[in-house]
């Protein structure tokens, strides 16, 4: 990556360059409109211009001090970019990990599993990715290295069969924070065991998707990267060879503080070279994803950028895997602009998921089940139009 230094105002008064991949213009954006030498700015969607090599014509300025270079965007550069293909858009299939605590639980009333009927009416208007959340707890009762549970197995191995002899891909999600029990996992060996008694019964489906832990949070960061490559060990040595992993991060995967949080986990490594980095992303005023308001109709773009760049500086390829917004135009606006910015950025981002469908989610603000869920009934024309 090309740098830039700030050494001093330019004569004319005008604001710094922007550096490479770095914000030029949009709604709300108040910085520098031109890039560095040999960066132009380019048009992405209304509120987000970025300073992308080669697409400039450049001129030199000199100033009394310093010579500088400003960057011209070429007339196309009005001419949005944004017609990268995402290769899934899909949806958070919940309730397999409901009754939290509670375990095993009883099926039908603690916890229950997507419905299929939701799945096919998905499927049939171009969703193409599910992830199921299960809860360890219930998968390998009593300890990590236990024998897989086979009537919950079988019930989730349904769902799963469901959308991958429909085409589709599934996330098998352990929705559990990096815990186990409630207690922080530090058993690497352990978990790796887990990961490779679970993956060998994927291991011949190639529509599956292993992602390592839900929301890892509050745990030492050399410890997330290492529960990470034991489970891609685990995986791997299982036979599940021509997968797709998602590894998570600290701080609940977020996309917004990725680039400072969770910058070890570059060195993952997988034989299989297959590994995807799994951001989650809300955007009301805390991230968490529990309010209907979005904090501004840009927010979304704003949230999400510092990954975009991270990925793209380190030759990584990212998908997210948790994001919504409620249902109201500002937050509409925010949800269209962040998914613009993937598809614009379709070579470090392959898709979305909706946090979440489900059968128990009743009046959720975000709920995707249909027919009626409050975020299905108002989203789902908007998303639609994204899919693959
Ligand atoms: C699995 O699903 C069946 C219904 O199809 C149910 O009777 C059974 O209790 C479930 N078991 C578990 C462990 O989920
Ligand atoms: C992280 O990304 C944000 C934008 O989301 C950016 O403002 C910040 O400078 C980035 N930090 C680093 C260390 O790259």
């Amino acid at each position: 990556m090309k740098s830039f230094v700030v050494a001093g105002a330019l004569a004319t008064g005008a604001l710094a360059q922007s550096g490479a991949w770095q914000q030029c213009g949009g709604i709300g954006y108040s910085g520098s409109t031109s890039c560095v030498s040999g960066y132009g700015c380019v048009y992405l969607n209304d509120y987000y211009s970025q300073c992308q090599p080669g697409a400039a014509t450049s001129t030199t300025l000199k100033t009394s001090t310093t010579t500088r270079t400003t960057s011209t965007a070429p007339s196309t550069s009005t001419t949005s970019t944004a017609s990268g293909k995402l290769k899934w858009l899909g949806v958070d299939e919940s309730c397999a990990e409901f009754g939290s605590g509670i375990y095993p639980g009883t099926w039908g009333k603690d916890f229950t599993f997507p419905s299929n009927s939701a799945l096919q009416t998905l499927m049939s208007q171009g969703y193409n990715i599910f992830r199921v959340p299960f809860a360890m707890e219930r998968m390998t009762p009593n300890t990590l290295t236990s024998a897989i549970s086979t009537a919950y197995l079988a019930n989730y191995t349904a769902t799963i069969d469901y959308i991958t002899n429909a085409g589709g891909w599934a996330v098998l999600d352990p929705h559990n924070y990096g815990r186990y029990y409630g207690n922080i996992i530090t058993d690497t060996a352990g978990f790796q065991t887990f990961w490779q008694n679970l993956a060998s019964k994927f291991a011949s489906n190639s529509k599956v998707i292993f992602d390592t832990n839900n929301e890892y949070h509050d745990m030492d960061q050399t410890l997330v990267l290492n529960l990470n490559q034991a489970a891609i060990n685990g995986i791997r040595a299982a036979g599940a060879t021509s997968q797709y992993i998602f590894a998570e991060g600290n701080s609940y995967s977020g996309a917004w503080t990725w680039n400072v949080t969770n910058t070890n986990l570059a060195q993952l490594t997988d034989p299989q070279n297959k590994i995807i980095y799994e951001m989650h992303q809300y955007l009301d005023s805390d991230g968490s994803g529990t309010s209907a308001t979005c904090v501004s109709s840009d927010i979304g773009v704003q949230r999400i950028v510092g990954a975009t760049n991270w990925l793209r500086q380190n030759g990584k390829i990212g998908v997210l895997g948790e994001f919504a917004g409620g249902a109201n135009s500002v937050c509409q606006t925010a949800i269209t602009g962040l998914l613009d910015h993937l598809k614009a950025n379709s070579d470090v981002w392959t898709g979305a998921l909706w946090w979440a469908g489900g059968p128990w989610w009743a009046d959720y603000i975000y709920s995707f089940e249909p027919p009626s869920g409050t975020g299905y009934t108002y989203y789902n024309s908007l998303l639609t139009t994204y899919a693959p």
